[in-house]
């Protein structure tokens, strides 16, 4: 299985801090953020990835990485993605990299305390479709920020709700997503959102209505670093108290 980290976007909700650097770049704790999803594949055992960035500083992302080495990584590619043209997007820049592999993709703002390497190998034994990673989230008015996914009686994924006004669960869709090769063609079919970009949620109801998602729900704590300043400080005192990506 093939890694695909996603580092693009304008980080426009850390505006200003993200208008002089790419927000993967930003210190949590004694690191740069996107030190935290390396390890995190790494950790998940997988050791071929993609990063995927764009707009300026691209060029600090090799400064950090380098080969990947010395961060236990055996390839490391990168991609550049001209404009932020969306999550999905991003994704399908990895598709000659990913060569009829299966992917896992993590956001490189996401921060986990535990490790979802279950999740890989749960996704290997599946055959195929999609799996993702859940996370339990009470406050509805976080919920309405996030994915949230609708549950029919025997606890399948039914349809995903980007930012529902009524969340029907308690649970969020995290940055995190295994799927099998086919996720090419499905991004190859999308057509751009409201806001001009293809929609990671808009590929996993692909595969919600093909009856080929399956989920797990993660352990622990889950921060989208990028979501506000707020989040941003709430997952650096997270961190610095616990540490991040525990065996
Ligand atoms: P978002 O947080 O949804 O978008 P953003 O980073 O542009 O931030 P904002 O909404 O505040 O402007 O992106 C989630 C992750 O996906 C983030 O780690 C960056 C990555 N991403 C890309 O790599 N390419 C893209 O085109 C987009 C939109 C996001």
């Amino acid at each position: 299985m093939k890694g695909v980290i996603l580092a693009g976007g304008s980080g426009t909700r850390l505006h200003p801090l993200t208008r002089i650097t790419n927000k993967h770049l930003l210190p949590i704790y004694d690191r740069p953020m996107i030190s935290y999803a390396i390890e995190a594949l790494v950790l998940a055992g997988i050791n071929e990835m993609m990063l995927v960035t764009g707009g300026t500083h691209a060029g600090e992302f090799l400064r950090l990485l380098g080969n990947g080495h010395e961060h236990g990584i055996d390839r490391l590619s990168y991609a550049y993605q001209d404009r932020p043209g969306g999550i999905a997007e991003a994704l399908g820049l990895a598709e000659r990299f990913v060569a009829g592999d299966s992917v896992l993709v993590m956001l490189g703002d996401n921060i986990v305390e535990r490790t979802f390497r279950p999740t890989v190998e749960h996704f290997a034994r599946q055959g195929g479709g999609a799996r993702i990673v859940l996370t339990e989230a009470d406050d509805p008015a976080h919920l309405r920020h996030l994915g949230v996914p609708e549950f029919d009686a025997e606890r399948r994924i039914t349809h995903i709700i980007e930012k529902p006004e009524d969340p029907p669960s308690n649970y969020a869709v995290t940055g995190i997503y295994c799927y099998d090769p086919s996720v090419f063609e499905v991004i190859g079919t999308l057509e751009p959102s409201g806001r001009g970009e293809l929609e990671i949620t808009d590929v996993n109801n692909y595969f919600v209505d093909q009856r080929t998602m399956s989920y797990d729900i993660l352990d622990g704590f889950w921060g989208d670093a990028g979501e506000s300043i707020d989040a941003y400080y709430a997952v650096n005192d997270f961190v610095r108290e616990n540490g991040a990506n525990k065996g």
